[in-house]
């Protein structure tokens, strides 16, 4: 078994409760007004082809903003649970380091977590409104509150 095996097992194991973490019904609306923010600001307003990698939540939102979205992943469980409860996306098996879809065919690539890639003029904006909302809500089990980041870069 590959080190992305046991990841793959790991989120199908955990999907459904991520999903459930996620779709929180006391936060999903300020949750979803806040991360509408981010990603509007980290992307232009006319509808782009954009690829979600490691896909959902992300996806989710990038398509209420009017963008045409693919989102890939590993997990068969995180893609069940994503093809669940989210519309308007075309989920599909699909591995973020080496995805089977023609090059030049984005118009933007986006991640719920982004390591290292390469990215030239990046920049880094902490989230306070989101800490807010994990700070009034919580976070998962396991996990403290913390600040994210939006993390843009060019090619
Ligand atoms: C923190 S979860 C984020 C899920 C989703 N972005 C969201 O916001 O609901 C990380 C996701 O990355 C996926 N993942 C891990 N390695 C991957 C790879 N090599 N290619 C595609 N997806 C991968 C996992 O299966 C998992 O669904």
């Amino acid at each position: 078994m590959t080190a992305q095996d046991s990841i793959n097992d790991y989120w199908t194991g955990r999907a459904p409760g991520y999903a459930e973490h996620q779709l929180r019904p006391e936060r999903l609306a300020d949750d979803t007004a806040a991360w509408s923010e981010v990603w509007s600001s980290a992307l232009p307003a006319t509808p782009l082809d954009v690829l979600d990698v490691g896909s959902g939540r992300v996806a989710s939102v990038l398509a209420g903003l009017g963008h045409r979205v693919t989102g890939i992943d590993l997990s068969e469980g995180m893609l069940e649970q994503a093809r669940a409860t989210v519309k308007d996306v075309d989920f599909r098996l699909g591995d973020a380091v080496a995805p089977d879809l023609p090059a030049g065919s984005f118009d933007a690539v986006t991640a719920a977590v982004l390591e290292e890639a390469g990215l030239t003029g990046v920049t880094v904006t902490p989230l306070t409104a989101i800490y807010d909302l994990d700070q009034k809500y919580g976070v998962a089990p396991g996990h403290d509150v913390q600040t994210q980041y939006l993390i843009t870069g060019g090619i």
